[in-house]
């Protein structure tokens, strides 16, 4: 019966076509796009994380990550293509698997896009608090940090997330033109990373290369733990999708705009990850029985108290750096990330509020949720709902926890997006599809198998937390959304509802 509640994808393009954003994003723009996504806290700050699970041999998990986005994103294409509508994998769902799958994967995509913006958040202040050590201003330890990771409460990361919602309630999105200027910013301090760091590399840095080996199920540690953590390092492509309406000939710039991204980034991963190792070592933290502790506890904090390992350093690109030598260059780095860093907070808050605006507009969340500000046209409540809950979320938990936890609900959404392309070539299969997933009976199951393999690789605690979250859900849409749904009652999204302000995240205007 839940199954039959599809919502038909001619209705999901209509409502699409009502909308009528501008449609003026090319491939390069969207590859710039999907680049500001994506490069942030993973490679500036779980550089740190994947050393501790896995020594050198992280390089290695960079890759398996990128090999099971690259998976993802082939899949993400053709259904992004064929449904360039807002709403992301939740919509897709909604389209293909029906409601209350849709609804567990927009319940997921919470984890993806708040949670994350409150691992950015913890992130940022890494690397803020690093700057104003340098300039003689840091801050007490208690406030530095959150409490399982040697501090009490982390002020920074929790006011970063507060000015950034109020800059989303107030209505600043991202110019294309902003966007485009982090992006040289990103990239140049990783080119200026890769120039210093590579030419410094020694043999002797790479050995052990597997000191904690591959790692076990539910174990989170080895190079499939490491893999499992890094792979928040990629995400952010998908954002590509989310922009689906606004760009024009969908069909062939979507899933170069998603490709493309994910090789720019994965090619600089590797090369920063290669110069990160080979000049200062990437060797774990072992407790007195040779274990390697867990990023993100007490244990590790406790044991990296005055440590320069690079696996202690909350800054850890910047680190390097100073490790070389290069003090200026270090800063230099750090300043960049401070930078950048909060533009992908801003993206990850403003997903988050646009799929919970979609599902209120779907009836599966309240009314409420999709009021719109009078004065500045945007959704102020949603917003500030999810800001505060991130900055709650940044204050407490350690960089890594967040990135895991958001992990497991995006490698779930990328399982449902995969195995959606499959089922839709059966039960459609004559829908016109402007771009279709080559391969797609081995890339989808090859897809949802990386996916799985992944989330298995998390730690208990991260997939405890998963499934927590889950049954919540369950029980909200029970209780909720399942009577509310306005697909059970007959109403179609298209044919009414609250509406927002067609406010696209990305345009050319001067906002910042
Ligand atoms: N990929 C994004 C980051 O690393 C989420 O910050």
């Amino acid at each position: 019966m839940l199954f039959q509640r599809v919502k038909p994808l001619d209705k999901i393009l209509e409502t699409a076509e009502k909308k009528s954003l501008k449609r003026q994003l090319g491939a390069f723009q969207l590859t710039l796009l999907g680049i500001g996504a994506i490069i942030g806290t993973g490679i500036f700050v779980l550089t740190a994380e994947a050393g501790q699970k896995a020594g050198p041999a992280m390089m290695i998990a960079f890759v398996i990550a990128a090999v099971v986005c690259a998976l993802a994103a082939l899949a993400y294409s053709e259904l992004a293509a064929m449904v360039p509508v807002s709403g992301s994998a939740y919509t897709y769902t909604y389209g293909v698997m029906g409601e209350a799958l849709a609804w567990i994967v927009g319940w997921a995509l919470v984890l993806e896009y708040a949670v994350a913006a409150g691992a950015v958040s913890v992130g940022w202040s890494g690397y803020m608090n690093g700057l104003l050590t340098s300039a003689g201003l840091e801050l007490p330890a208690a406030l530095k940090a959150g409490p399982m990771d040697g501090g009490a409460f982390n002020l920074l990361a929790f006011l970063i997330a507060l000015v950034v919602t109020g800059l989303l309630v107030i209505g600043t999105s991202k110019s294309a033109k902003v966007n485009a200027i982090l992006v040289l910013v990103k990239v140049a301090a990783l080119t200026a990373f890769i120039v210093i760091a590579v030419p410094a590399a020694k043999d002797s840095n790479f050995h052990p290369f597997f000191p904690t080996g591959w790692g076990s199920p539910l174990g989170g540690i080895g190079v499939l733990g490491a893999a499992a953590s890094i792979f928040f390092a990629y995400v952010g492509f998908d954002a590509v999708s989310t922009a689906a309406e606004e760009t024009e000939n969908p069909n062939r710039n979507i899933p170069i705009g998603l490709i493309g991204s994910l090789l720019v980034c994965t090619v600089f991963y590797l090369l920063v990850g290669y110069g990160a190792v080979g000049a200062i070592g990437a060797q774990p933290m072992f407790n007195a029985q040779g274990v390697a502790y867990h990023p993100g506890t007490p244990e590790l904090a406790a044991a990296c108290a005055g440590s320069d390992a690079l696996v202690c350093s909350k800054e850890p690109l910047a680190h390097v750096l100073k490790v070389l030598g290069f003090p200026g260059w270090g800063n230099a780095i750090g300043l960049a990330a401070a930078l950048a860093l909060p533009s992908v907070i801003l993206m990850m808050i403003y997903g988050q509020t646009r799929i919970f605006f979609t599902m209120s507009r779907d009836g599966l969340l309240p009314e409420f949720l999709s009021r719109v500000h009078p004065k500045f046209h945007t959704p102020h409540v949603v917003t500030l709902i999810t800001g505060i809950f991130v900055a709650l979320f940044a204050a407490m938990f350690p960089v890594g926890i967040l990135a895991d936890i958001s992990n497991s609900g995006t490698l779930f959404a990328f399982m449902a997006v995969a195995a959606g392309v499959m089922i839709l070539r059966v039960k459609d299969p004559h829908r016109h599809r402007p771009f279709r997933t080559p391969l797609v009976w081995v890339v989808g199951p090859l897809a949802i198998a990386g996916c799985l393999l992944l989330f298995l690789n998390l730690s208990l605690y991260t997939l405890a937390m998963f499934f927590g979250w889950a049954v919540i859900g369950l029980a909200v849409y029970a209780l909720y959304g399942y009577r509310h749904s306005e697909l059970a009652r007959g109403h179609l999204a298209a044919q009414g509802g609250p509406r927002i302000d067609p406010e696209p995240p990305f345009h050319e205007g001067p906002q910042a």
